[in-house]
C-alpha cells in the first residue's frame, strides 16, 4: 500500500497570540470547540499517554482524560498496570490531545503523581457497575490464559463484590503541567504553534516553528 500521496492541507483556522496568560484557558476554550464537534465515535476526551522507565525505554497509550484545573489532568486507571508501573518509577509523562476534525493538537508535559484518594473513591462511584466490576476483575497489562479466564473472573468479581468497591489499586493519576503546546494546522505546512512554559509562579508564551 502506497499512501505517500494521503495529504491534507490545514485550512480551518489559526493561531494569533492567544489573549491569555493562563494556557487552561486556552485548553477549556479548544476543549469546548472539540466537544461540540459531531462526529460518530467521536471522543475529545482521548489522549496519549506517554510514559517511560527509568532508563529511557518509551511507551504510550491511549486514555480519557476525567478531570482537569488548575492543579492538572487527570485520568483513571489500573496502578498496577504497565503506565503504572512506569509512572511509580518515573513520574513524568506527556499527554498529546489530537482533535483531527479542528486540525488541532495540544501537547501537555509535566510530573505526575498519584490522585487523592477520595477523589478516585468520588470517581469510582460514578462509573457503571460493569465498568467497575471490570476494574477489580482485570489484571490490566498481565498476560492472561484466555478470554473464558477473564469472562470468568468479571463472573465471579460480579458476584463476590456488591457493591463493587474501589480496589486499591485502581485509581486516579494528576499530571501537573510544567510545559502546554497548541498547534493549528495552517496552509503550506506554515503550522501556528504556541508554547506555554512554566517558569516559577508564571507562564512564559513563546511561538515555535512548525
Ligand atoms: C479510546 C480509548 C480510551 C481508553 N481509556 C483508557 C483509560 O481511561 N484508562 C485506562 O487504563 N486504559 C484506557 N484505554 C486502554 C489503554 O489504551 C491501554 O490499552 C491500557 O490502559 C493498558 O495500557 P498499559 O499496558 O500500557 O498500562 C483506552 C483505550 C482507548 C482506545
Amino acid at each position: 500500500m502506497d499512501i505517500r500521496g494521503l495529504r491534507r492541507s490545514y485550512e480551518l483556522g489559526d493561531l494569533p497570540e492567544p489573549d491569555v496568560e493562563d494556557p487552561l484557558v486556552l485548553f477549556e476554550r479548544w476543549l469546548g470547540e472539540a466537544r461540540a464537534v459531531d462526529h460518530p465515535g467521536w471522543e475529545p476526551s482521548a489522549m496519549t499517554l506517554a510514559t517511560a522507565t527509568p532508563d529511557g525505554l518509551p511507551s504510550a497509550r491511549t486514555v480519557l482524560l476525567k478531570e482537569f484545573g488548575a492543579d492538572g489532568l487527570v485520568w483513571y486507571t489500573n496502578y498496577n498496570s504497565r503506565k503504572g508501573a512506569e509512572l511509580a518509577a518515573n513520574p513524568k509523562a506527556a499527554l498529546p490531545f489530537y482533535w483531527a476534525p479542528l486540525e488541532r493538537q495540544v501537547r501537555v508535559e509535566g510530573s505526575v503523581e498519584v490522585l487523592d484518594p477520595a477523589r478516585s473513591d468520588a470517581y469510582f462511584a460514578t462509573r457503571p457497575a460493569d465498568s467497575r466490576i471490570a476494574a477489580i476483575a482485570s489484571p490490566q497489562s498481565r498476560v492472561i490464559p484466555s478470554r473464558t479466564h477473564l469472562e470468568e473472573a468479571f463472573a465471579a468479581a460480579t458476584a463476590e463484590h456488591i457493591p463493587p468497591e474501589r480496589p486499591g489499586n485502581w485509581g486516579g493519576f494528576l499530571l501537573a503541567p510544567q510545559v502546554w503546546e497548541f498547534w493549528q494546522g495552517r496552509r503550506s505546512r506554515l503550522h501556528d504553534r504556541i508554547r506555554f512554559r512554566r517558569d516559577g509562579d508564571a507562564w512564559v508564551r513563546e511561538r515555535l516553528a512548525p
